[in-house]
C-alpha cells in the first residue's frame, strides 16, 4: 500500500498517476469529449464557489459525519463510478471500495468496471453502490440488477446521460482497450511502467467482467467489444426508470441530469 503522506494535493496524485499508468488508461481519466470544454468546467465552475467564513464560533465538536441515502457516512461524499478503474491500477475498484470502507464513505461500482459485481462483494465487508447503464439487452440488465440485489448493494444509481457517446478524441488516438492490445507502443510502455505491469501481470481481472462471461454474443474480447458499443439504449426514457425502480426494489439514484426542467420530470 502505497504511503499516501507525500502526496499533499491531487496535483501531485495526477503526477505520480502520470508516471505510473500506462498513457492510455491515463487519458482516459484525464480527458473529455470533442473540445474537452465541459471538462475543464468540471474544475472551473467549482473554483467559483467561495465558502462563507463566519468567526467566533465554537469549532471543537465540528463533524461531518451525516447519511446519505439512509446510510451514515463520515462525510456527505461518495466515490463516483469509474468506468475501467481496474485497468489504472489491478483490482482498483477493490482497492477503492476498501478505502471508502475504511473512511466510512460509499463507493459506486460502474457497469463498465473491470472488478464485477461479485469480485468487490467477495472482497469488502460493508454493502456497496452499483451504478446501472441501461442496455438494449434487457434480460442482460435484469440478471445484473438481480446480481446487485444478491450482492445486497443498497443503492441503485442510475446514469442517464451517456446513451450516445462523445468522441473523445484522446480515446481514438491511442486506441482504447481494457485489456490493451500488444502493440509495439504498449510494450514500450510495458517496459517503463514496471509497477503497473507486475500489478496487473498478479491478477485475472483485466476485462469488464460484470460483461464477460454474462452475455452470450459476448465470448471474446473482440465480439464483448462489439456488443458493448451496439447496446446502450436510445430510446431510455422516464417510463424505464419505473419498472428499473420496482426490479430493484430499492432507492434509485438517477444519475446525469443537467437541466432543471429533467430534474422535475425524474421525481
Ligand atoms: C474516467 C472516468 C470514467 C467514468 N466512468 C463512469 C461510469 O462508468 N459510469 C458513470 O455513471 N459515470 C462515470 N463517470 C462520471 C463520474 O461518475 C462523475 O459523474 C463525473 O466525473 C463528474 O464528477 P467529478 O466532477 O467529481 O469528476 C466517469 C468519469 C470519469 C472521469
Amino acid at each position: 500500500m502505497a504511503n499516501l503522506d507525500k502526496y499533499l494535493t491531487i496535483e501531485d496524485l495526477m503526477k505520480a498517476a502520470r508516471r505510473r499508468v500506462p498513457k492510455m488508461f491515463f487519458d482516459y481519466a484525464d480527458s473529455g469529449a470533442w473540445t474537452e470544454s465541459t471538462y475543464r468546467e468540471n474544475s472551473s465552475d467549482f473554483e467559483k464557489i467561495k465558502l462563507r467564513q463566519r468567526v467566533a464560533v465554537n469549532l471543537e465538536n465540528r463533524n461531518l459525519a451525516t447519511t446519505m441515502m439512509g446510510q451514515p457516512v463520515s462525510m456527505p461524499v461518495a466515490i463516483a463510478p469509474v468506468g475501467s478503474t481496474g485497468m489504472q491500477s489491478a483490482d482498483g475498484e477493490i482497492k477503492a471500495a476498501r478505502a471508502a470502507e475504511k473512511f466510512g464513505i460509499p463507493f459506486t461500482l460502474s457497469t463498465m468496471a473491470i472488478c464485477s459485481i461479485e469480485d468487490v462483494a467477495e472482497n469488502t465487508t460493508k454493502p456497496f453502490w452499483f451504478q446501472l447503464y441501461v442496455m438494449r439487452d434487457k434480460p442482460f440488465i435484469e440478471r445484473l440488477i438481480d446480481r446487485a440485489k444478491a450482492a445486497k448493494c443498497p443503492v441503485l444509481v442510475l446514469t442517464m446521460d451517456l446513451q450516445i457517446l462523445g468522441q473523445r478524441h484522446k480515446d481514438i488516438r491511442n486506441g482504447l482497450r481494457a485489456p490493451p492490445p500488444i502493440t509495439p507502443r504498449f510494450l514500450f510502455e510495458i517496459a517503463t511502467k514496471p509497477a503497473w505491469t507486475f500489478g496487473m501481470l498478479g491478477t485475472k481481472r483485466r476485462t469488464f467482467r460484470n460483461i464477460a462471461g454474462h452475455v452470450t454474443e459476448a465470448v471474446n474480447l473482440a465480439s464483448l467489444s462489439k456488443w458493448t458499443a451496439t447496446q446502450f439504449d436510445l430510446t431510455l426514457n422516464w417510463k424505464d426508470i419505473a419498472w428499473i425502480k420496482k426490479r430493484f426494489g430499492g432507492p434509485v439514484v438517477v444519475k446525469g441530469i443537467l437541466d432543471a426542467e429533467d430534474a422535475r420530470l425524474a421525481v
